[in-house]
């Protein structure tokens, strides 16, 4: 590997916010083993234990044993007819399974960060199913699965998500992974304008409470805005970022719920 170029997983690079990060990265002239689907270095479904080991697998052997970053985009949103279980298998388990397992290819640069994207719908869609994020905290995918199942995926994905940002702020601070030189962080955005965004607009029951979700910018964040914060938390400049969940969503939260941040720490 020439000097200077670095090596990055990411996931979900078939599209979307994933897409456009190996784009920038790439165009950056670093080297990006992308896992998706269709369309990627390493093909493979993130929904089920045989899939996410066949990727583990694959990426381990590409990467020669050292990582420089790994960012977990790959992820699907509640829709009708949708059970929450696919959502506790990819959003949940499809990130933090191979974030484990990368993490000794990550500890072997020296320096590195890793990235899960965690969403602005754990603060602002209210009354989502807290037990769910325990469960998925677990690690019992199966107990986690059934329990999504029995309410509507639009009330798992926040605690999917919630589930993500918890795990990078239990971890990101430990021996195992600030202790070994690498940053994990999580990106919550808000309303990006992707093919997961068009399916929730399309949906016969979502797509009207989408409809109605306020912007103060008055639109919508392109995948390629994300894609530059994503590459900046992943690579040399941002080596200050550990156990962040950095919010951007183009106003939307702050417009909702400007009194409920800071929250004094009451001890
Ligand atoms: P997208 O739908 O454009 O891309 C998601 C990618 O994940 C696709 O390439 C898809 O093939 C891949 N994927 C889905 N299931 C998979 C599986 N079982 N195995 C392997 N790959 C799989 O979505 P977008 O918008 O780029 O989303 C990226 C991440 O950002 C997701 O985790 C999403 O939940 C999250 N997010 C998106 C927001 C938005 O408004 N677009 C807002 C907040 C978070």
């Amino acid at each position: 590997m020439l000097p200077g170029v670095l090596t990055y997983v990411l996931t979900g690079v078939a599209s979307g916010m994933g897409k456009a990060t190996k784009d920038h990265l790439e165009s950056d002239g670093h080297r990006v083993i992308g896992v998706d689907r269709q369309d990627a270095e390493v093909v493979a479904d993130l929904s089920s234990p045989v899939g996410r080991r066949a990727a583990i697998e694959a990426v381990t052997s590409l990467s020669g044993g050292t990582l420089d970053g790994a960012a977990m985009f790959a992820g699907v949103v509640g829709a009708t007819g949708r059970p929450g279980s696919a959502l506790v298998s990819v959003n949940y388990f499809g990130a933090v399974e191979l974030l484990e397992a990368f993490r000794p290819l990550l500890a072997a640069a020296g320096e590195s960060a890793a990235l899960v994207v965690s969403s602005n719908s754990v603060t602002i869609q209210p009354g989502w199913n807290l037990e769910l994020l325990a469960t998925c905290l677990t690690g019992d995918e199966q107990a986690a699965r059934a329990l999504a199942d029995q309410e509507d995926s639009l009330q798992a994905y926040p605690a999917t998500k919630a589930a993500l940002a918890r795990w990078v702020r239990r971890h990101a601070p430990s021996a195992d992974w600030a202790g070994a030189g690498i940053r994990l962080n999580a990106l919550a955005p808000g309303l990006v304008e992707t093919p997961l965004v068009d399916e929730t607009r399309a949906d016969p029951v979502l797509g009207s409470l989408l409809e109605a979700l306020p912007l103060p910018l008055g639109r919508g964040g392109r995948a390629e805005e994300l894609a530059a914060l994503a590459a900046f938390l992943l690579g040399p400049h941002g080596r200050f970022f550990c156990g962040s969940v950095i919010l951007c969503d183009g106003g939307t939260e702050a417009l909702l719920r400007p009194d409920d941040w800071p929250a004094r720490w009451e001890l």
